[in-house]
């Protein structure tokens, strides 16, 4: 079997590399033009895979890879992913994670319509939530520029299905975190900060709503639903998530908690990661998952967290092995100054005792 992974250089597209390898398949990754490579998460894998240059923004260049490759099953991964980043810039998201989509599913109508073709869609459409746990039924309400490329993307993936009779699924997943997640995003950002805490290299970090609540899980287990979904016999949709949810709150006290730290001394509330529109509540319902796919999520809220909290703390204390390999070391502080707020003309910043 031959795949094609886009977005191989992120966190799922190579957990999800990882798993195709183990099950015999070749595999092509298809990575946009940088000034410098950024391949850490697929170092230890380099040798076993093909990577190609290709960009969503670049219609002539996706059906070129998918001509010369002829993948059987194609993984769209690559997007914009960041939520913040979203109202930044509201129109490379859409160019990217809406339209990127369409680009991908009409170079496959022309180049391999025998493909099976999986979309990463995201529980961010569910956005204000109208249902609790939300299920496939359940409509969307995307609150920032990113849900809202999602929807698109997802909507028209089913059309292709309906329109062409692609095999075509979404996959509506959760969160889904691990020691190779972005330092963006709150739960590596909190155990990043948590263990270089510990190890006094920064004293305390700032993050935004604390209340938020996210339905959790680990991204290994995820990707290996994303495979499942493209081997049944007819292209559906299905939403991945534990059916558990936790506060960033609770995510602080278990990463801080897990090396003797109490998160009140050293999280600080900062105005501007507080975003123009909040998601508040995301729940999964993966009962479709459970008796469809056969898939349940191996991986608990707690043990993700101290998996992830161990990781960087071997990462920063340099003591880290096999995964210092597939993770790169950044300062978080030093980092996400510059990259993960949305500056306001009125930052305001609270210890919390
Ligand atoms: P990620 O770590 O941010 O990776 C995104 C990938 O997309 C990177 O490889 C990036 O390449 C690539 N990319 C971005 N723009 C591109 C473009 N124009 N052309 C080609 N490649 C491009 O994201 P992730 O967490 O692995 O998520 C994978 C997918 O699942 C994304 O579509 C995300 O929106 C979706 N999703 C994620 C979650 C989650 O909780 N992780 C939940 C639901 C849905 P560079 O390395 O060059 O930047
Ligand atoms: N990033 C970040 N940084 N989030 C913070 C912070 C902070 O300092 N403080 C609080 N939060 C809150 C956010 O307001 C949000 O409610 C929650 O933590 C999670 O934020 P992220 O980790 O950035 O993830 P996300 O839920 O916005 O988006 C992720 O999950 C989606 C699936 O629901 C991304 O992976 C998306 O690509 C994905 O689709």
């Amino acid at each position: 079997m031959r795949a094609l992974i886009t977005g191989i250089t992120g966190q799922d597209g190579s957990y999800l590399a990882d798993l195709l390898l183990s099950k015999g398949y070749e595999i092509c990754g298809m990575v946009r033009r940088s000034s410098l490579e950024n391949f850490g998460r697929i170092e230890h894998i380099r040798d076993q895979i093909t990577l190609v240059q290709g960009d969503l923004l670049d219609s002539s260049s996706l059906e070129k890879i998918l001509r010369d490759f002829s993948p059987d099953e194609v993984y769209n991964l690559a997007a914009q992913s960041f939520v913040p980043t979203s109202w930044e810039q509201p129109i490379l998201t859409g160019e990217f994670t809406a339209l990127g989509v369409t680009r991908m599913l009409e170079a496959i109508r022309q180049a391999c319509p025998q493909a099976r073709f999986y979309q990463a869609s995201s529980s961010e459409m569910f956005g204000k939530v109208r249902e609790v746990p939300q299920k496939e039924s359940t409509p969307f309400h995307p609150r920032s520029p990113y849900g809202v490329s999602k929807v698109y993307g997802h909507y028209i993936t089913i059309n292709a299905r309906e329109s062409y009779g692609l095999f075509a699924v979404s996959g509506i997943l959760f969160n889904h975190e691990s020691p190779r997640r972005g330092l963006e995003f709150v739960t590596r950002k909190v155990t990043h900060a948590a263990a270089s805490i510990k190890l006094g290299m920064q004293s305390y970090v700032e993050l935004g709503n604390l209340d938020s609540r996210r339905d959790w899980g680990f991204a290994g287990d995820y990707v290996d639903a994303m495979w499942r979904m493209l081997q049944q016999e007819t292209a559906e949709d299905y939403v991945i998530a534990t059916g558990q949810t936790h506060e960033v709150r609770d995510l602080c006290k278990v990463a801080f908690g897990d090396l003797g730290l109490d998160y009140r001394d050293h999280v600080r509330i900062n105005t501007d990661y507080i975003r123009p529109a909040e998601v508040d509540l995301l729940i999964g319902d993966p009962s479709k998952a459970k008796n469809r796919l056969g898939w349940t999520p191996a991986v608990t809220f707690e043990e993700l967290v101290r998996m992830m909290v161990r990781s960087d703390y071997d990462l920063l204390s340099g003591r880290a092995g096999q995964s210092k390999k597939t993770t790169k070391i950044v300062r978080a502080d030093s980092l996400l100054k510059s990259t993960d707020k949305i500056i306001s003309p009125k930052t305001k910043v609270e210890v919390l005792r």
